[in-house]
């Protein structure tokens, strides 16, 4: 089978999800975007209003910052890797997602990583970092070292739009969580 014919697949199916209540006010289902056999994935929130429009995930400010961040730190644009979110569809006046939300878009997530089978995961902000590592700790705790997962490798880290926010140490704390992943995948 060519690669990413089940990743493919699968997004054909998400494209017309009604496993819970945000599928009444999204414009498009963001699935995730990239390459898919990514050595690196990142894994955000859920889509904003850009993401809704385009149909594709970190499109908007919080995007532009991680493709910089990117290039900067890593030195590669976003092609190289797998990016996708923890819920597909954007949550109205985005809001947080909900618990159930979340619990009935989990299945895609865990399909992503399956079959994409990424060295490292980068969790970007509270809500990827919780679902993934298991924890309630929030992301100032845990980040700044790696999870050793079954194969794979998680690397928590701030949400852009922290990093926008406060930018200062954030933003600096946020290039070492870069270069970790950088480092564990092989890249430098
Ligand atoms: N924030 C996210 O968490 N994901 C996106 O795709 C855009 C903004």
């Amino acid at each position: 089978m060519a690669p990413g014919t089940e990743l493919a697949d699968l997004a054909l199916e998400a494209a017309g999800c009604t496993r819970c209540a945000l599928a009444g006010g999204r414009t498009q289902v963001v699935f995730g975007v990239g390459d898919p056999e990514a050595d690196l994935m990142f894994v955000g929130e859920a889509p904003g209003r850009d993401e809704d429009l385009q149909g594709q995930p970190f499109v908007g400010r919080s995007g532009k910052l991680l493709d910089r961040l990117l290039i900067e730190e890593l030195g590669v644009d976003r092609s190289r890797c797998y990016i996708a979110n923890v819920v597909k569809c954007r949550p109205p006046d985005n809001r947080d997602p909900k618990a159930d939300e979340i619990a009935a878009c989990r299945p895609y997530l865990a399909e992503q990583l399956r079959l994409i089978h990424p060295k490292v995961v980068v969790t970007l902000g509270n809500f990827a970092t919780k679902l993934l590592l298991g924890t309630e700790l929030g992301i100032t705790k845990v980040r700044g070292k790696a999870y050793p997962q079954d194969g794979w490798q998680l690397v928590p880290t701030y949400h852009p739009a922290a990093a926008l926010r406060s930018g200062g140490v954030v933003l600096a704390e946020m290039r070492a969580d870069l270069i970790r992943a950088k480092q564990l995948v092989g890249w430098s």
